[in-house]
């Protein structure tokens, strides 16, 4: 690994030494183990025969044409069921309501202003699925065609995701908290020619506009020729030419609609997501592989009973998690799930645990940020309410901490339920490593296993394996029926980025470790990714945010771990000489950065330096600033260009905290 790439250098180490005290275990409850959907055994099975195993995955789904071939690898392209047909909304709605499960509740949808809620059945979803397809062929979108959506939380996000997916539409789903420009990039690299979105959604007790960060965009995007806009808040929009309202239009479509066979290989959808350099990858997923092995994962980590669950995912849909844990996994094993549209603090911070209450919530997914979060603001308030429902509980995002697994499983879990962590990607579709809670006696901290049918391992450098005890990168050595199967329009790229490393190999990215016991850990970014409240963002977005600003020279920024939302960005910025002394530089840029990128990307904190330390070759040492940024000594900084910048950085440093 380069020098000025940050682990498994510092950070993953301090993961490291926090990790290896720990020596609790918590042994799957008796009653769970007795009657879990997975056993022991599956894992043997599924090592003897791999593509068979997710063959019997795949017999889950319902197919129009069973496939005849189960995998060809042509590394790195996979392609899974070849030759088998089936509709990805079929099976996640029409299905079930053939089977007699219309009336089953699909979704629970809370809206964040208090008694603001919805229900609906799979018979509900697939009159409404219809609809939003039959309007999605009247506005002349055809199979392969390309939909941007940017929605809040609420039910038709999912109805308009599955009505492309009825189609063979190909969905790419833009976080609703990304600024103009980036959803006007994301626009443009997938050629979108729809937009579907929303006056607005609730956010922190106030409605919060989406349509005009949509105006902005679509204004710079010809190529889009309508905007389908769902009126959630009512609040005021200006109209353009494009507009179309979805109560207009969905509504007095007919509710039937005949659902095509699409291709197994044939797009799903495309989600972007950050990378090492600066222009974000759409992330392609195609439609048999990911859906088995959401359904599978889904049913077996969670172990999902669908008559006596109430299963609740926290995450935002525009997020893999929400595709896959909200929308597809749940859809295709007839779940009854939960859908929060607000803030975990509005009205106030027992919310969800008041969900937790009213729905009698049985499995929760969340991420370790909101866990700390939690933790942050104190046991009292969960205690408040029942949540002896619950039997499950998730963790996805970024490695949990042993000391927020622990609370999660006593303050919300009742010391009852498991904890599975479970670690995978935008780029793995679904589940990849995870302990299973009817089987694995879970260590805080650690995501245990590959599931069954994966080969993840822990290499070196050459991607040899690790012995137990040993640390390195994480590597995935089989194909897998979810992983993407390329970056939308850049095969090299998708080479590149995860192929390049070892011969036939994936590389996701991630420092990892192997325990004595064979159980695994993971670690964190090995490059300069950094990880903020769950989600990637890349520090060269960042940077080149900063540098767009007329006052900015150059900028560095590093991810600095942070109590809440795991890392925290802080940057490090040189002025150009029209900058004035006194001006509120920070906030200035602060703001700058959020409106380029959207909130989730602003630095908690910007440091105003007379140089950045640099390699002779001119490269960032981005190491050297964390250590400032974490108030650690400074590490080695002999191959600095001139080590006694590393002087001046400190002293613009008095501390590092934040200044929000
Ligand atoms: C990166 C993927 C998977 C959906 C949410 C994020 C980190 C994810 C874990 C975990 C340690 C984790 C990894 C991974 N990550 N889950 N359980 N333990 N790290 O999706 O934005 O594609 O990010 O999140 O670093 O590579 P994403």
């Amino acid at each position: 690994m380069a020098p000025e790439t940050p682990g498994p250098g510092n950070q993953t180490q301090e993961t490291l030494s926090n990790l290896l005290q720990e020596k609790r275990r918590f042994a799957p409850p008796a009653e769970l183990a007795a009657a879990a959907n997975v056993t022991a055994e599956t894992y043997a099975e599924a090592a003897e025969d791999r593509l068979a195993f997710w063959e019997r995955a795949a017999d889950r789904l319902t197919w129009a044409q069973r496939w005849d071939t189960t995998l060809e690898w042509n590394p790195p392209f996979a392609k899974w069921f070849i030759g088998g047909k089936l509709n990805v909304a079929y099976n996640c709605v029409d299905r079930h309501v053939e089977a007699g499960r219309g009336d089953v509740i699909a979704y629970h949808w809370e809206g964040e202003p208090d008694g603001d809620s919805r229900t609906l059945t799979y018979g509900d979803l697939q009159r409404e699925v219809s609809k939003a397809a039959n309007a999605l062929i009247e506005l002349g979108v055809a199979k392969g065609d390309r939909v941007a959506i940017y929605m809040p939380m609420i039910p038709e996000l999912p109805i308009a995701m599955l009505a492309c997916a009825r189609i063979g539409a190909v969905h790419s789903v833009v976080f609703g908290g990304f600024s103009a420009s980036a959803l006007q990039n994301r626009i443009d690299d997938a050629d979108a020619k729809i937009v579907i979105t929303a006056d607005g959604g609730y956010r922190r007790g106030a409605p919060s506009a989406l349509k005009p960060t949509v105006d902005e965009a679509v204004a710079a995007c010809p190529q889009v020729e309508h905007v389908l806009v769902v009126r959630r808040t009512g609040q005021e929009v200006a109209q353009t030419a494009k507009d179309v309202w979805w109560h207009d239009l969905v509504e007095r479509q007919s509710d039937q609609h005949d659902p095509q066979p699409h291709d197994a290989e044939d797009p799903l959808f495309i989600l972007y997501t950050s990378g090492t350099t600066g222009n974000p990858k759409g992330i392609l997923h195609t439609s048999g592989g990911y859906l088995t092995q959401t359904a599978w994962t889904h049913d077996a980590v969670f172990d999902l009973k669908p008559e006596q669950d109430i299963y609740w995912c926290t995450a935002d849909i525009g997020w893999v998690t929400g595709h896959s844990y909200i929308v597809y996994g749940p859809l295709a094993n007839g779940a009854t799930s939960v859908i929060y549209e607000g803030t975990p603090d509005t009205p106030h911070r027992g919310r969800f645990w008041e969900i937790v209450q009213k729905y009698k919530i049985s499995i929760l997914y969340t991420a370790p940020t909101a866990i700390r979060t939690f933790m942050k603001w104190g046991d009292d308030i969960p205690a408040k309410f029942d949540l002896t429902s619950l039997r499950v509980l998730g963790s996805v995002g970024e490695p949990i901490n042993p000391e927020a697994y622990v609370w999660y499983r006593e303050h919300i879990g009742g010391d009852r339920c498991p904890v599975v962590d479970t670690w995978w990607q935008t780029e793995t579709g679904a589940i990849m490593i995870s302990p299973l809670p009817g089987v694995t006696a879970g260590k805080p901290g650690a995501a245990m296993r590959p599931l069954p049918g994966i080969d993840a391992d822990v290499v070196d450098d050459q991607g040899n394996s690790v012995p137990d005890g040993g640390g390195g990168f994480l590597a995935i050595r089989e194909p897998w029926p979810a992983m993407l199967r390329t970056i939308w329009g850049d095969d090299q790229r998708y080479i590149d980025t995860y192929w390049s490393r070892w011969e036939g190999i994936y590389f996701p990215g991630d420092g990892a470790k192997r325990d004595e016991d064979g159980d695994l850990w993971l670690l964190g970014r090995v490059d300069d990714v950094m990880l903020v409240s769950g989600h990637n963002i890349s520090t060269t977005e960042v940077e080149s945010a900063l540098v767009s600003h007329p006052k900015v020279a150059e900028a560095a920024v590093v991810g600095a771990t942070d109590p809440v939302t795991g890392q925290a960005i802080v940057a490090f910025t040189i002025l150009r000489g029209n900058a004035e002394e006194g001006d509120d530089i920070a906030a200035e840029l602060r703001a700058h950065v959020a409106k380029a990128l959207g909130p989730i990307a602003k630095p908690r904190q910007i440091l105003v330096v007379p140089e950045l330390p640099k390699t002779r070759s001119g490269k960032i040492m981005r190491r050297l600033l964390r250590d400032v940024a974490e108030n650690r000594s400074l590490g080695d900084v002999t191959t600095l260009t001139d080590s006694s910048v590393m002087n001046l950085i400190s002293e613009q440093l008095p501390s590092a905290k934040s200044d929000d």
